[in-house]
């Protein structure tokens, strides 16, 4: 038998695991600038956690769910997104019983039974932000505008923010009634699963995947019409920050996001001119104002957004986005004898505790294989100790890029190489 990973899964090894923590690291060191703080949670959750938040009219609930029961009997699932599990963590920890506004990130895999292929997997990797306590548009331009410095700051161009308001819970009550007399006039031509969305919440009807472009769907009628003032006059102020922050978008009253907790504010970056993955979210967000009090909190808000980061490294990879991460070697240490190579250990430690990356051979004894090493790991120093370096204590150091060869004590290789 072969063993394989499972369908939808991916290995990171090599290069493409430096890559993913090199986007990683990358988007801490942005998201700690705004003040936000790690917050880890399980990576499994009762299954009720998704099913009350992301609602179980959405296709992640219904269809994408990795749920099991545990042997006490619980139904338990891998968590298919982050925001809801913070939020449960939130509440249940009572984190909201001082009044600043609370900022978190986390970053970790997420599980979706989705039908792979490019840049859609079964496990994958979200790094996320979320933010309670606070109403104002501001708030939500200042979530959407960091998620765009992280683009500008990896050098991704080719994306598009897209943004809409699905309105407050009066402007969807409204909505949804209208929805309700319309697709039911209609159901005829929806497809089986839009028949159970019209039931449980008709406006998952309008990201199905299946009848997304059909007439009825085109023709439907749109949220701007059920607005409330308040939803109207929070968008605009959204809209005008972001004009005055330069930052470009396009408002596109199609989007309605897969995942039910939103409320207002809606958006998406999307990957642009590039063939494989042309359409897809990079990152995508929202503000939720019920479901702190949906798990049983108090009523605040939160908004916040997740980067997917298999995307983000394939756009970079298309992009040529990505610097030399190669995990220089500063010294590879050659050792001729025996009691040369326990020294070399040794020696390899002294200079790590110093914090230089040090490599060796722990078999060979003649100059050709260790010399290879030295090679494949493009070592910027060969040190080379044999039984005269070893009773000296003056070793053969060579510097790789110029070719010199000097004999120095130890102090005086850690000289060179901190220079
Ligand atoms: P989402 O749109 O379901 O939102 O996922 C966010 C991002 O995760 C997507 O834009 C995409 O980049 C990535 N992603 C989703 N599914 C897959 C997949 N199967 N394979 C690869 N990447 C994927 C959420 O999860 C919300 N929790 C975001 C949020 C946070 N809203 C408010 N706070």
């Amino acid at each position: 038998m072969s063993y394989q990973k499972v369908k939808g899964t991916l290995d990171f090894y090599g290069e493409s695991s430096r890559k993913i923590r090199y986007v990683e690291n990358k988007v801490r060191n942005i998201v700690k600038n705004y003040g936000f703080e790690e917050i880890i949670t399980p990576i499994f959750e009762h299954t009720e956690v998704f099913v009350r938040s992301v609602g179980d009219s959405s296709d992640i609930v219904n269809k994408e769910m990795y749920t099991f029961t545990d042997k006490s009997d619980r139904s338990i699932t891998l968590r298919p997104e982050g925001t809801a599990a913070v939020a449960r963590c939130f509440v249940e920890n009572k984190l909201y019983s001082t009044p600043e506004v609370k900022k978190y990130f986390y970053c970790g895999p997420m599980f979706r039974y989705e039908r792979p292929q490019a840049g859609r997997y079964r496990q994958f990797n979200q790094f996320g932000i979320e933010v309670f306590g606070d109403s104002s548009p501001f708030l939500d331009t200042e979530v959407i505008v960091s998620a765009y410095r992280v683009f500008k700051a990896l050098g991704i161009e080719n994306i598009k923010l897209k943004i809409n308001t699905i309105g407050d819970f009066k402007s969807r009550q409204d909505y949804a009634i209208a929805l309700h007399d319309y697709f039911e006039k209609h159901l005829d031509s929806l497809c089986s699963d839009c028949k159970n969305r019209y039931e449980k919440n008709p406006m998952r009807i309008l990201d199905c995947k299946v009848d997304r472009n059909s007439e009825v769907l085109l023709n439907a009628p749109k949220i701007k019409d059920f607005l409330t003032d308040e939803s109207k006059e929070y968008f605009n102020k959204i809209l005008k920050s972001l004009d005055v922050l330069k930052i470009p978008y396009e408002t596109d009253e199609s989007l309605v996001r897969g995942l039910d907790y939103y409320t207002d504010t809606v958006f998406e970056f999307v990957i642009s001119g590039n063939s494989e993955l042309n359409g897809l979210a990079i990152c995508a967000g929202g503000k939720y104002a019920e479901l702190i009090k949906g798990f049983g909190g108090p009523d605040i808000p939160g908004v916040g957004y997740a980067f997917g980061l298999e995307r983000i490294v394939s756009v970079m990879e298309k992009n040529s986005l990505f610097p030399n991460l190669v995990n220089a070697v500063d010294v590879v240490i050659i050792s001729l004898d025996e009691d040369s190579k326990i020294e070399s250990l040794k020696i390899a430690n002294e200079l790590r505790d110093l914090g230089f990356n040090i490599d060796l051979d722990y078999k060979n004894f003649s100059f050709k294989p260790q010399f290879k090493l030295a090679d494949r790991d493009k070592c910027k120093y060969i040190m080379i100790i044999g039984e005269e370096e070893r009773k000296s204590g003056i070793y053969t150091i060579k510097d790789v890029l110029n070719k010199t060869e000097d004999k120095l004590s130890y102090d005086e290789i850690v000289k060179k190489l901190y220079n």
